[in-house]
C-alpha cells in the first residue's frame, strides 16, 4: 500500500529541540486574543512538542494535536500528561489529514507553514477539515522584506545559497535555502503568495491579525503601548513598508460557509482515512478503515503516516 506523503517533510525527531526566542509570548497571547473563546473540537497543527498545545487546550472543548515526528509526539503527550490535559495524538503529513471534511472548528498552526513545499495542497487539505465558520490562525514569514535580504547576504558572505541569485526570492513559491541542514528544507512565500491562497480557498481574514517585529515586542511592556502599536500594525499588515520590514505574519482566517450542526461527540467520528477517505473503525492498538487500510496505534499515539 502506498503511504501519501508529501516529499520533503522535515525531520524533528531531535529529542531536545526547544523554541525560546522574543516571539514565544507573544504567540500564546496571540491564542489567547484572537481565537474565539470557546470550540468545540481544536487541533494543533505541527504541534512539535506541545509548547502552544497548552494555550490552545484553554480555548477547547476537546484537543487534538497533529505532528510528523515522533519523538515530538512522544514529548507533547507526556508534557500534557504532566499538565493533566486531556488531549488525542496523532501522526500525520498535513498535506493528508485523517479527519472527515468539514469537521473542525479551530486550527493553530504555528512556525509550520515555511515547511510546506507545496503551501498550495496543505492550505487546501486544511479547509477541507475546518467546518464552515470555523477559524485558523497561523504564522508565515515572507520571502520578499529586508529581513530575507539580510539573511541572503549572510549566506553569501559565508560561501552558501549561491544558486539563489536574487536577494530574496521575487517570484510566488521560490525555494530558499534551508538555515539549517537537508533534514529541515525552508520554502518561504511571498506575501501576496500567501494572500491568494487564502482567498482562493475561501478563508476570510480577519481584521485582528498583525505582524510581529519591534513593536510587537516592545507591547507586551505596557498596555497603552500594546494598544496603540496593534493598531499601528493591523492597520499596516498588507502594506509596504509594514510588510517589508516585519516578516512574520499572525493570520486569523475564518472558513466562509454556514455550520451544518453536526455533532461529533469522540475522536471516531471526524476522523477518516487519510488515503481513501473511508470510515475508520478502531480497536484495541490497530485502526483500520473500512477499504481496509491499517494503521497503528502505540502509546496512545494513532500513527496515520504509513498505511499497510
Ligand atoms: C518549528 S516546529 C514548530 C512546532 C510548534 N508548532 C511550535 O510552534 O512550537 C515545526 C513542526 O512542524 C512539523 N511539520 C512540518 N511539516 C509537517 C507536515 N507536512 N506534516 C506534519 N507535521 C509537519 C514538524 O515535525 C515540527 O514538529
Ligand atoms: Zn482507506
Amino acid at each position: 500500500m502506498e503511504a501519501r506523503n508529501s516529499p520533503n517533510i522535515p525531520d524533528y525527531e531531535d529529542r531536545d529541540f526547544v523554541i525560546d526566542d522574543a516571539e514565544a509570548d507573544m504567540e500564546i497571547r496571540i491564542i489567547h486574543e484572537l481565537l474565539p473563546s470557546f470550540s468545540r473540537w481544536s487541533v494543533d497543527l505541527g504541534c512539535g512538542y506541545g509548547r502552544l498545545s497548552g494555550a490552545l487546550s484553554r480555548k477547547s472543548g476537546k484537543l487534538i494535536l497533529v505532528d510528523y515526528s515522533m519523538t515530538g509526539m512522544k514529548r507533547a503527550r507526556q508534557k500534557m500528561l504532566d499538565d493533566g490535559i486531556p488531549a488525542s495524538f496523532l501522526l500525520a503529513d498535513i498535506s493528508h489529514l485523517p479527519f472527515k471534511s468539514d469537521s473542525i472548528d479551530t486550527v493553530a498552526m504555528f512556525r509550520v507553514f515555511h515547511h510546506f513545499n507545496d503551501p498550495a495542497l496543505a492550505i487546501q487539505e486544511i479547509v477541507r477539515c475546518m467546518r464552515p465558520s470555523g477559524h485558523m490562525v497561523f504564522n508565515y514569514n515572507s520571502s520578499d522584506n529586508a529581513s530575507m535580504m539580510l539573511f541572503w547576504l549572510k549566506q553569501r558572505i559565508n560561501g552558501g545559497n549561491s544558486h539563489q541569485k536574487f536577494p530574496f526570492p521575487l517570484k510566488p513559491g521560490t525555494l530558499r535555502a534551508s538555515p539549517e541542514d537537508d533534514r529541515r528544507p525552508i520554502y518561504f512565500q511571498t506575501h501576496s503568495t500567501v494572500r491568494s491562497l487564502i482567498r482562493k480557498n475561501g478563508l476570510v481574514q480577519s481584521h485582528r491579525n498583525f505582524h510581529s517585529g519591534m513593536l510587537g515586542r516592545v507591547a507586551s511592556k505596557n498596555s497603552f503601548f500594546q494598544e496603540a502599536a496593534r493598531d499601528l500594525q493591523t492597520r499596516m499588515l498588507d502594506k509596504w513598508p509594514s510588510r517589508f520590514l516585519f516578516p512574520n505574519n499572525y493570520v486569523l482566517c475564518r472558513k466562509e460557509g454556514r455550520d451544518d450542526g453536526t455533532e461529533f461527540h469522540k475522536l471516531e467520528d471526524l476522523l477518516a482515512c487519510p488515503v481513501c477517505s473511508g470510515t475508520i473503525f478502531i480497536e484495541d492498538d490497530s485502526i483500520e478503515c473500512a477499504n481496509g487500510h491499517r494503521f497503528t496505534i502505540s502509546n496512545g499515539i494513532y500513527d496515520f503516516r504509513n498505511p499497510s
